[in-house]
């Protein structure tokens, strides 16, 4: 695996794996997906500040540039690329508009992230050119806004969607979970169990009353929790053909999202 600043002498095809470092299985998996995809597999490293509105979480995002080597490179990564900010933003930026979806749940209480984030990837993908980009289903938001965004400015580029990662507690993998002690950690199972029940309901409202379960646990501070139609983002109502279930919220002073796919069609009123 070669290591570099900047990218160049790239073979195609090549897959790429857009990271924010402290890798972990998750990003592994993305890493193993984007392998089977492409023998050029480019994993870049770079903490985009245009996409933390809030100033103390950027300070506090873990950076584990060894560790960060070893399990990309584990995983089948060809490229580590560690761009500088001056190699993303070289002069005037080049803000990208996330629109009416970038400012809806995740956006309502991260304002300006998801502009932050199609900024960033956008550049990315000017610099790299993949034929694939690979990204996780536990960032649903940004993997629909990122699909919409490549459709209409990098139509060449195929956005790849990899099923998160969970430990056996059934907590989706991220970053943000070092963050948390041990008790937070067993508290924070409330929110993949709260997601299994309500997604094996069969009608929005079992569902959506399910979800109501989630605020009578007090270590867990709600922000949202929505059935979402996939195609549009919007909340999902009974004309709706694909569904997901949506929850974001605090614990221990960390945000923690996740998601998960409606199981059964959703009975019709
Ligand atoms: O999901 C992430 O790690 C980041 O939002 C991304 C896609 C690398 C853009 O900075």
């Amino acid at each position: 695996m070669r290591e570099v600043e900047v990218l160049t002498d790239l073979n195609n095809p090549c897959a790429f794996v857009p990271t924010m470092g402290a890798l972990h299985a998750g990003h592994q998996s993305l890493i193993r997906r984007a392998r089977e995809l492409a023998d050029e597999v480019a994993v870049s490293v770079f903490v985009n500040p245009l996409q933390f509105e809030n100033k103390d979480d950027l300070a506090k995002y873990p950076t584990t540039p060894k560790h960060d080597s070893q399990l990309a490179k584990e995983a089948g990564a060809t490229i580590l690329w560690r761009p500088s900010y001056e190699i993303i933003y070289p002069g005037e930026l080049k803000k990208l508009s996330s629109g009416e979806i970038g400012r809806s749940f995740e956006g309502v209480h991260r304002l300006g992230h998801f502009d932050g984030v199609l900024t960033v990837v956008n550049r990315l993908f000017e610099l790299c050119r993949p034929k694939y980009a690979v990204f996780g289903e536990k960032d649903f938001q940004q993997l629909f806004l990122i699909k919409e965004m490549a459709a209409r400015i990098h139509p060449e580029i195929q956005i790849i969607a990899v099923p998160t990662i969970r430990d056996t507690s059934g907590l989706a993998l991220s970053s943000r979970n070092v963050r948390l002690s041990d008790q937070g950690l067993k508290s924070a199972e409330v929110i993949s169990k709260i997601l299994r029940v309500a997604s094996s309901e069969s009608s929005l409202t079992s569902a959506r009353q399910a979800l109501k379960q989630i605020e009578k646990h007090s270590s867990f501070t709600l922000d949202y929790a929505e059935i979402i139609d996939e195609e549009s983002f919007q909340v999902a109502d009974e004309s709706s053909l694909k569904t997901r279930v949506i929850i974001a919220g605090w614990i221990e002073g960390v945000r923690l999202i996740d998601n998960m796919a409606m199981q059964n069609s959703l009975v019709r009123a």
